[in-house]
């Protein structure tokens, strides 16, 4: 029988001509998220169900598709929009896109370091602006990266890992902190540290742990209050993990020199504190917008539910964690 596969969003063009020659019986969503009417109904009878970061696969929509449907494959690594208990408890697989992105979201968030600490982006309003400049020995300073400036990289799987070998490679020292790295060990030529350790000696932090219960929140006002001073903080995993309206008071009183964001609590709503901050650099949410790396995360997508319809193993189902 023909299965009935539900896809939230059009995705590439790559993998729309791939899903076009599967012989499924597509319910094709638009280029913007589906209303949570437009999910409910496209999830309603499916055997399988392709969805991205922006829809809220709750227990109300797993209930809702009925009986059939067998996997949920999302076009991205985190799956925070996705209740994977409830999906467990009723037999659905849940598959996610990992490890084909960690280049690009590396990328993005070094470029975002690199932006913040130069003040590339800031400097680039201010020439837009018309305003007269002329060279000065103290215009637009910043940090100097790779004059011995410590990064601290939160959360090191493969994106945090990543990020860490750029790093490397403009002579930066870097710590490290993950719930599976011992404090005092090292590896990588990577120091790893506590938390507490990492805030308190890294002149930029750079956030790539899941969004979880544990970690909501976990660069709160205590957190960011025992940072270096004139720290910068980068933010490319997930927006609940920081404090944004702690974050934009040490913005605004100095306390950090800077902060760069790719991702935000409740986006597509930006706190407008930090819309306001001269001190921000803030991109909409494009870690893994490489062309290359997006064609390879609609493949994966697909190859997920097909794998799974075919009566087989997901080739990445996702595995919870508290
Ligand atoms: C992007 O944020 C992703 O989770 O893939």
């Amino acid at each position: 029988m023909t299965s009935t596969v539900y896809v939230a969003r059009r995705l590439t063009d790559a993998a729309m001509d791939r899903l076009a020659g599967t012989g499924w019986d597509l319910r094709l969503g638009g280029e913007d998220p589906p209303t949570r009417a437009e999910l409910l109904a496209g999830f309603a009878g499916a055997d399988a169900a392709i969805v991205t970061l922006t829809e809220r696969v709750d227990s109300e929509v797993l209930a809702g598709a009925g009986p059939g449907l067998r996997v949920v494959a999302t076009m991205a690594v985190g799956f925070d929009n996705i209740d994977v208990a409830a999906a467990a408890g009723r037999g659905v697989v849940v598959a996610n896109t990992p490890g084909v992105l960690d280049g690009a979201a590396a990328d993005l968030a070094f470029a975002l370091l690199l932006d913040v600490a130069r003040r590339v982006t800031e400097a680039d309003r201010f020439v837009r602006s018309g305003l007269p400049w002329v060279w000065g020995p103290r215009v637009f300073t910043g940090l100097d990266l790779s004059a011995g400036a410590t990064l601290g990289v939160v959360g090191y799987g493969r994106i945090g890992a990543a990020v860490a070998r750029r790093a490397k490679a403009f002579d930066m020292h870097v710590v490290a902190n993950a719930p599976s790295r011992e404090p005092g060990t090292s590896a990588d030529g990577v120091d790893f540290v506590t938390l507490a350790e990492l805030l308190a000696t890294s002149d930029a932090v750079s956030l790539h742990c899941p969004l979880l219960p544990s970690t909501r929140n976990l660069i709160d006002r205590a957190a960011l209050a025992t940072m270096k001073p004139g720290a910068y903080l980068v933010n490319v995993a997930r927006g609940g993990i920081v404090d944004e309206e702690a974050l934009a008071d040490a913005l605004d009183s100095g306390a950090l020199a800077g902060a760069a964001f790719d991702v935000y609590d409740g986006e597509p709503r930006v706190n407008p504190r930090l819309v306001a901050s001269p001190r921000t650099v803030l991109t909409p949410h494009i870690g893994s917008a490489g062309l290359a790396t997006r064609d390879v995360m609609g493949n994966l997508v697909i190859d997920n539910v097909e794998a799974v319809l075919r009566g087989g193993q997901a080739l990445t189902p996702v595995v919870a964690k508290g």
